[in-house]
């Protein structure tokens, strides 16, 4: 093959953020209209182009070491010599949004050298190649994004397992950036700081994050965008009790159930980043959207969930 293309999409996380990482259960929603796409060349030298970093591979900077492991990882077990390729990374996830951008890039640069070298990678390859992406990115994490950013459907993910979620009608959720990152490792270190000072507070709230988790999965099975919205709003105070929101945070959750959404919630690891609202319809969106931008937000996206309860 002359050259290798991988492509992966961005996601967000419905619910389970921070109490995942202690054994509780989260749901991820696919954003299929946000995505990363890699194309990967052999050259003699080797470059790369991308919006974040342009040039040689062997003078990256810091911030490239994601990508860049990601290339050493699948090039070393696909025996491509990884100095020698000319990468193309294009992405249109908002990078350190809480929406899987890190994790979708990886996922593409793999992708992409696993076709570049003519071979299929098993989905535990590809998700082992991804996380070593994601450790250098963000430290320990519980390996939410690198299935996420591969599935077409929402998933229910619990210690390392990932369950696709059934979906029994037609969902509209509206995402709104509040135009600033929020590091991942700082807000699970910051939760994890508290839980050292008050375990059974901590532990506590983790365990009703993950009933409000598994109260949305039956939601979405039934098809109840109400429940679904409660259970964000109430996950919402939970996850500001831990202190991973924000003033901006809480000012897009406000205007946006102003606007007329059934619930919001911030999504991702917090402190900045996105929040997320359920809606009733596209009309709504529009004017949650609308609502959220009056008050800050620098970007949002509307997607929907399609049932996928239907028997094949
Ligand atoms: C970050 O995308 C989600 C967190 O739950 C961390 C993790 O799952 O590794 C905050």
């Amino acid at each position: 093959v002359e050259t290798g293309l991988g492509s992966a999409h961005g996601k967000a996380i419905l619910l389970g953020e921070h109490s995942v990482v202690y054994g509780a259960p989260a749901i991820v929603l696919p954003l299929l209209d946000l995505q990363a796409t890699a194309s990967l060349r052999r050259t003699r030298r080797g470059y790369i182009t991308s919006d974040l970093y342009t040039g040689p591979l062997a003078t990256a900077p810091k911030h490239m070491a994601p990508v860049l492991t990601a290339l050493r990882v699948s090039a070393e077990q696909l025996d491509v010599r990884a100095d020698r390729v000319d990468l193309i990374l294009r992405s249109t996830i908002p990078f350190e949004r809480g929406l899987g951008s890190s994790a979708a890039t990886s996922a593409a640069v793999v992708r992409a050298m696993a076709n570049l070298a003519g071979t299929r990678l098993s989905a535990a390859q590809l998700h082992g190649l991804i996380q070593e992406a994601e450790h250098v990115a963000h430290g320990t994490s519980s390996g939410l994004d690198a299935h996420a950013v591969q599935s077409m459907t929402p998933l229910r993910f619990q210690q390392g397992k990932p369950t696709t979620v059934k979906v029994a009608d037609k969902f509209t959720f509206v995402i709104a950036d509040t135009g600033t990152s929020g590091s991942t490792a700082a807000a699970v270190d910051g939760v994890k700081m508290l839980r050292d000072i008050q375990p059974r507070v901590v532990d506590r709230v983790v365990e009703d994050l993950a009933n409000l988790t598994d109260d949305v999965v039956y939601a979405l099975g039934i098809g109840d965008p109400i429940r679904v919205g409660q259970s964000m709003h109430e996950a919402h105070s939970l996850l500001a009790y831990l202190g991973v929101s924000s003033p901006a945070l809480d000012a897009l959750v406000a205007a946006a159930l102003e606007a007329g959404a059934y619930g919001a919630k911030l999504t991702g690891s917090g402190l900045g980043g996105c929040v997320l609202a359920v809606v009733p319809d596209q009309e709504q969106a529009g004017d949650v959207a609308a609502a959220m931008t009056a008050v800050g937000a620098t970007r949002t996206w509307t997607t929907s969930l399609i049932p996928n309860d239907f028997d094949l």
